[in-house]
C-alpha cells in the first residue's frame, strides 16, 4: 500500500480506502456482518488505513462495525464518518435552506450519535453527507465546523459533493473552512479533473474519490439479467434500461482493455491523478479487500492507458 497526505489534514492515508455504505446492511443487502469485518480486517492488514462510513449506512450499523474492528487494530486507522441531512433527501434539493437540512444543533448532536456507534471520542474527518452552494454565507455549518473542532469532536472536516455536480463545491473550498471534498470520480465520470482538482491542488484540499467502480458498473459484473434482492439500492440503481447500457459501454471498455484487469484499472485511474488523496471502493468481501488493496501497490497507469479510458468518459446521471 502507498500512502498519500489527506490535503492539509496531514494524516498519511493509505491510497485505498474502505468504503463502508455496502456493510451498513440496509441500502445494500446481501451481505453478512462477518464475512465485511474479515473484509476490513483483512484490508487493514494489507495497509488500508482509512475508513469510510455515514450514520446513514444502515442507520448506524456501519459505524458500530467499523468501530469494533478500529478499537481492535494497533495502528491508527483513520476513521471519517457523515452528518445524514436532517430531511433525508439526497441529494440536496435547490431552494430548501440549511435550516431544514443542516441545522447547528443538529449537526452537533449527530456526531455525537456517530461517535457513540464508533466507541470513540473523536472522528478523524466529519463531513456533510450533502452540500447546497445556497448556504456558503450561513452560519449554521460555519459554526458547528469551528465549534466540533474545538471541542475535538471531530479532527477535521468537509462535505460530501451532490452526485456529478463537483463545481458546487468550489465556493466552499475557497472559503478556506473545509479540510477535504469527496467527490464521484470515476472512469465514467472524470469531470471533477476540470475545475474541482486544480482548486483542491492549489488550496491543498484533501480529496476522497468515491463510487470509484460505478456502483459495480465498473467491475464488469453487471449483465442484462443481472438481479438484486428487492429494496437493494442497487436495483434502483440499475433500473430500466440502465443495465443494458452499462453492458454497452463496459463491453466497449474491457475490448479496449485487451485483458486488463477491470477492477483494478478502474482504481488505478482514480490513483493516477496526484490530486485524488484517497480512492474509497466498497469491498465486503476478503477477495475483493485483497485485489483492491493491491492496485495501489500497481502504481498510477501509464498515459497511453490514462489517453484510452479518457475516451469511455459517459455522461448519465442514475441517481437523478
Ligand atoms: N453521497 C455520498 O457521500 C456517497 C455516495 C455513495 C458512496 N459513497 C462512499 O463511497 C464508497 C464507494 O462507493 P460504493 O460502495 O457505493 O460503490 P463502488 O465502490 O463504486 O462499488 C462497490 C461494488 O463493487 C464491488 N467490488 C469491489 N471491489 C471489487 C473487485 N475487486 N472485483 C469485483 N467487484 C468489486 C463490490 O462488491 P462487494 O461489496 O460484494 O465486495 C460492490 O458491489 C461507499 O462505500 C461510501 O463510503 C458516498
Amino acid at each position: 500500500m502507498r500512502y498519500r497526505k489527506l490535503g492539509r489534514t496531514n494524516y498519511e492515508v493509505g491510497e485505498v480506502g474502505y468504503g463502508a455504505w455496502g456493510i451498513g446492511g440496509k441500502q445494500w443487502l446481501g451481505g453478512a456482518d462477518d464475512e465485511s469485518v474479515s473484509a476490513l480486517r483483512l484490508a487493514i492488514e494489507r495497509g488500508l488505513n482509512f475508513i469510510d462510513t455515514a450514520l446513514a449506512y444502515g442507520d448506524g450499523h456501519s459505524e458500530q462495525l467499523v468501530g469494533q474492528v478500529v478499537r481492535e487494530t494497533r495502528g491508527k486507522v483513520y476513521v471519517a464518518t457523515k452528518v445524514p441531512p436532517r430531511n433525508r433527501l439526497w441529494p440536496a434539493r435547490p431552494g430548501i435552506g440549511i435550516e431544514e437540512v443542516f441545522p447547528y444543533p443538529y449537526i452537533v448532536s449527530s456526531t455525537e450519535e456517530s461517535l457513540r456507534n464508533l466507541g470513540m471520542e473523536s472522528v478523524d474527518l466529519q463531513q456533510l453527507h450533502v452540500w447546497n452552494p445556497e448556504w456558503i454565507g450561513r452560519d449554521e455549518w460555519r459554526r458547528a465546523f469551528e465549534d466540533l473542532k474545538q471541542s475535538g469532536k471531530a479532527r477535521a472536516v468537509g462535505v460530501s459533493i451532490n452526485d456529478h455536480r463537483p463545481d458546487t463545491a468550489l465556493e466552499l473550498i475557497r472559503t478556506g473552512l473545509i479540510d477535504t471534498v469527496q467527490v464521484i470520480y470515476n472512469i465514467f465520470d472524470p469531470s471533477p479533473e476540470a475545475e474541482l482538482f486544480p482548486l483542491c491542488r492549489e488550496r491543498n484540499i484533501g480529496v476522497l474519490a468515491r463510487v470509484p467502480l460505478d456502483e459495480g458498473a465498473l467491475t464488469g459484473r453487471i449483465r442484462e439479467d443481472t438481479t438484486f434482492p428487492p429494496g437493494d439500492f442497487r436495483e434502483w440503481y440499475f433500473r430500466g434500461d440502465h443495465k443494458r447500457q452499462v453492458v454497452q459501454h463496459v463491453t466497449a471498455l474491457q475490448k479496449d482493455l485487451a485483458g486488463a484487469d477491470l477492477p483494478q484499472t478502474a482504481l488505478r485511474f482514480c490513483l493516477s491523478a496526484a490530486e485524488v488523496s484517497a480512492v474509497i471502493p466498497g469491498m465486503r468481501t476478503p477477495r475483493h479487500a485483497e485485489a483492491n488493496c493491491a492496485s495501489s501497490d500497481l502504481g498510477p497507469l501509464p498515459d497511453a492507458t490514462l489517453a484510452l479510458l479518457r475516451r469511455h468518459a459517459w455522461q448519465k446521471n442514475f441517481y437523478g
